[in-house]
């Protein structure tokens, strides 16, 4: 499947702000939310919902509600918990699972050392939400976790996307619907994505040398 880039006018403009290297982490947080909530909101954009009678005060009619729906974020550690906040922010009746990987810095490979992931996965459309989308590792594997836990229905929400990763991703994983913010040029000797915004998790938590 074809990735979706989400590039519109506000995106694009929150997206520069991430990019500034100026930019503090108290601000580089929310803006990490606020995408992460725009994003979710894209993903279930072709979800319908489920019928149900409201009573309002002048009358009964039919609305729709997801309150009941299996719906399910999962953020990988650290960078993508700030999606997962706006992601709850805009639909707290979501279960929520979280994955850590880390990134050896050498071999570029993603290490997993914690996951806690709802049960029933097979019934849940599960949203997969991490910034950074650079070799296609991480959340790659994060994926794969997802679907041995049994998960079917998955999309995967990026801010910024390497194009050496997003080959990867589609190719090994062409079912699952990719929402990315901004297509980036390419990765450097590092396996950073250029221009990027530099390390993810370090601007949001400010742990930057
Ligand atoms: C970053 C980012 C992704 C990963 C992307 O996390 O948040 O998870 O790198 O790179 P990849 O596509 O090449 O795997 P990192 O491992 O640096 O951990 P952090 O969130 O704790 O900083
Ligand atoms: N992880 C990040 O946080 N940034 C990159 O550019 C690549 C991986």
């Amino acid at each position: 499947m074809e990735p979706i880039i989400l590039s519109n006018a506000v995106i694009n403009h929150k997206i520069s702000i991430l990019r500034n290297k100026a930019t503090r982490p108290g601000l580089f947080r929310s803006i990490v939310k606020e995408i992460g909530m725009i994003e979710t909101y894209e993903a279930l954009k072709t979800f319908q919902g489920k019928q149900i009678q409201v009573e309002t005060p002048l009358e009964t009619c039919t609305g729709l509600t997801l309150e009941d729906e299996e719906i399910c974020f999962v953020s990988i550690l650290r960078a993508g918990l700030a999606m997962g906040d706006g992601a709850r922010e805009m639909l707290p009746c979501a279960s929520e699972g979280f994955i850590a990987m880390a990134r050896d810095e050498a071999t570029f490979l993603s290490h997993l050392s914690y996951a806690k992931l709802p049960t029933h996965l097979e019934n849940k459309k599960v949203i997969l939400l991490d910034p950074m989308l650079a070799t296609g590792g991480s959340s790659g594997d994060a994926v794969k976790l997802l679907k041995e836990k049994g998960a079917n229905v998955i999309a995967f929400c990026c801010i910024i996307a390497a194009p050496e990763g997003v080959k990867r991703f589609t190719q090994e994983n062409p079912e699952v619907v990719l929402y990315i913010g901004a297509l980036d040029r390419c990765l450097n000797e590092k396996a950073y994505i250029l221009p990027g915004l530099g390390d993810a998790g370090d601007r949001i938590y400010g742990t930057l040398d």
